[in-house]
């Protein structure tokens, strides 16, 4: 085999990008040039998604008009609501939510439009809540709730999926998991997007593929995997001896590792900090001394330090979504900045085509079976 082959693509640089610069040197990040950190301090959710998409923070103005835009597509259509409810509540919500983006794009007639991309973007941001809140509300056999246009992003997202607006630390730690999540550079599911969009399909397939991408336990969906995690572990007190086994068993503890960050991924302090205002508002110590003694042990033995979905597993845990739908969620924060770079990529597109280096039989011919 060759020696130029880099198996996971680890350490290729596929293209450059003005979007997010991730620096494991420093463990940083930043959106546009915004410590995320910053942008989870001091911006809205909306903000944040428009600077993705426009290279800037909105003006007050810029932002009151964008809300609007956001605020009238948030109801779901008949159409996307019947494709909801065809997928059986057996199949997991990301199926689900991968079936409504499909339907999303073969209802709009200009989907193959590039001009209207940005457009695009917006509705998807405000319909992905829609049928991410509707999903867990029936197969809990509760009622669709209106959009409340009245709402912010993140308040009328809570409000549709457990039908009221809860405290200000739940409304706080989700805008920060939702910030944290929007964009990180070239990570598995944005590439897809990429791919997809370097052959001139459109914005919903690029979506479409990027779900299918962070549906997957290395990826995305490690953060419902971490509550199997802590599941499993039970009780802080069997921490050491559990991932001891996991270790000898050559098990991946889902939560841990990263393949751009080795020394501690950018964007745990902040959500660990958001987890623990949730741990104070809920009372729920017991599972905080779990989570800190599962990562003790993880560190201690491997040096192998958190990702973002460690946190953000318990985090939503607390909020009160249903497990399944923790990869959604990420979804719902992701599609911001899988479209800027659906966008970057379709400005200035090269078809993304890598060689591989072939290892299968020598060239031989049919012989006619007898
Ligand atoms: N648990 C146990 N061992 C691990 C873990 C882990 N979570 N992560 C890495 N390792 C070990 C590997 O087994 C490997 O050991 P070896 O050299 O003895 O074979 C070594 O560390 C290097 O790991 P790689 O798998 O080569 O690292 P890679 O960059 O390919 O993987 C990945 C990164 C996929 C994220 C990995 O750490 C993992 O599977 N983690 C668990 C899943 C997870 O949490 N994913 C979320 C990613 S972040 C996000 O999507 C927001």
């Amino acid at each position: 085999m060759s020696e130029d082959i880099r198996k996971g693509l680890v350490g290729v640089v596929a293209d450059t990008t003005a979007i997010s610069e991730v620096d494991p040197r420093t463990s940083s990040l930043l959106y546009r040039g915004y410590p995320v950190q910053e942008l989870a301090a001091r911006c809205t959710f909306e903000e944040v998604a428009y600077l993705l998409w426009h290279g800037e923070l909105p003006t007050p103005l810029e932002r009151v008009a964008f809300e609007g835009e956001g605020r009238a597509q948030r109801a779901l259509s008949d159409r996307v609501r019947a494709a909801v409810d065809l997928v059986p509540t057996t199949a997991h919500p990301m199926d689900v939510l991968r079936t409504a983006v499909s339907v999303l794009g073969a209802n709009d007639r200009h989907a193959g439009d590039r001009g209207t991309d940005v457009g695009k973007a917006v509705g998807l941001l405000s319909q992905i809540p829609a049928v991410i809140a509707y999903d867990q509300r029936r197969r809990r056999g509760e009622e669709l709730v209106e959009p409340r246009p009245d709402l912010g992003f993140i308040e009328n997202f809570l409000n549709m999926t457990f039908g009221y607006v809860p405290d200000p630390v739940v409304v706080d730690a989700f805008r920060v998991s939702l910030i944290l999540y929007a964009e990180h550079s070239f990570n598995a599911s944005t590439f897809t997007a990429r791919v997809i969009t370097s052959t001139d399909a459109d914005l919903y397939s690029a979506v479409v593929g990027a779900i299918g991408a962070l549906k997957g336990p290395l990826h995305g969906g490690a953060n419902e995997a971490v509550m199997g995690v802590l599941a499993e572990v039970g009780e802080a007190g069997r921490a050491e001896e559990w991932v001891d086994r996991a270790l000898a068993e050559k098990r991946k503890v889902m939560g841990f590792g990263h393949r751009v960050y080795k020394d501690g991924d950018s964007r745990v302090p902040t959500m660990k900090a958001a987890l623990d205002r949730l741990v104070d508002h809920t009372g729920r110590h017991e599972l905080l001394a779990l989570y800190d003694a599962i990562e003790t042990a993880m560190v201690a033995r491997t040096g192998i330090r958190p990702n973002l979905d460690y946190p953000s597993g318990p985090a939503y845990h607390l909020m009160g979504f249903d497990t399944a739908t923790f990869t959604p969620l990420f979804v719902a924060a992701r599609v911001t900045g899988w479209t800027a770079h659906v966008m970057e990529q379709a400005a200035d597109n090269a078809l993304i085509r890598p060689l591989s280096a072939y290892v299968g039989p020598a060239e031989r011919h049919v012989v006619p079976r007898t």
